[in-house]
């Protein structure tokens, strides 16, 4: 069931999405060639920290470290480690905060240097899908109808949408109801209450959309190794549009 949030609610939760926000464009001037996935989620993990954040991640169910960082083939939840960041590559960053009694959430994918005109395409795309979703979404809109959108884009550009991860609401927990696709029927699901909160999450694929779970029970990569892009954004629905607050 959905739980549209009060004022006061959105007031709390502003603060997480900000911090998320900033630790993301702080990332985009430091991540380079060289530096390992692990360096990546350490000055995650000092950010957050610096800032009375909680990282909601270390821990969850196990979770190792504090972002999740997703390079090349790897969709989602890829574990921080030894792996170099080279030129070339693109890895996308997934983070979640903890502070006020909740969560905000939020990802981008950063090119490496210079990319593949391939790769360059996905991850502008993925990023276009965001804002397809929230063009014209507020109060009153059916949720299927983000999916929709999402897809249209997506599959338009000749790209196709992993359906095994969705985006979902979030509040003083990580994941709350609804469940929000990457694809759907237009004009199908639940009409979107004023005060929702949602992450809204297009995770895009270049080849198949199928994905397989490496041995370490988290580390998502497409089936056929090809690349992937996700780009993330904690949004309010409000009686005339759709705010992002992670942006
Ligand atoms: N933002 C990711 C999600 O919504 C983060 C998950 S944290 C992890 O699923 F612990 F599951 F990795
Ligand atoms: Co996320």
């Amino acid at each position: 069931m959905i739980r549209p949030k009060t004022s006061a609610e959105i007031e709390l939760l502003k603060e997480p999405c900000r911090i998320v926000r900033d630790c993301l464009n702080l990332l985009g001037e430091q991540i380079r060639a060289g530096m390992t996935t692990k360096e990546v989620d350490e000055i995650v993990y000092g950010y957050f920290r610096a800032n009375g954040a909680e990282p909601s991640c270390l821990g969850y169910y196990g979770y190792p470290a504090s972002a999740c960082v997703s390079v090349n083939e790897t969709v989602v939840h890829g574990i921080p480690d030894g792996r170099v960041i080279k030129e070339g590559d693109i890895v996308s960053v997934d983070i979640v905060a903890f502070k006020n009694g909740f969560h905000g959430d939020a990802a981008r994918t950063y090119l490496i240097g210079e990319v593949s005109e391939e790769k360059k395409k996905l991850v502008r795309v993925t990023e276009e899908c965001f804002f397809q979703a929230i063009d014209g979404l507020k109060a009153g809109v059916p949720l299927y109808d983000i999916g929709y959108r999402v897809q249209r884009h997506a599959e338009g550009n000749g790209f196709s949408v992993v359906r095994a991860y969705t985006g979902h609401g979030i509040g003083r927990e990580m994941h709350e109801d609804p469940s929000v696709p990457n694809f759907g029927k237009r004009g199908t699901g639940v009409r979107l209450p004023a005060g929702t909160v949602l992450c809204i999450e297009p995770m895009i694929a270049a080849g198949t959309h199928r994905v397989k779970v490496l041995e370490d029970g988290w580390t998502a990569v497409t089936a056929d190794g090809k690349p992937a892009a996700h780009y993330e954004n904690t949004v309010l629905i409000t009686e005339d549009g759709a705010e992002p607050l992670t942006l």
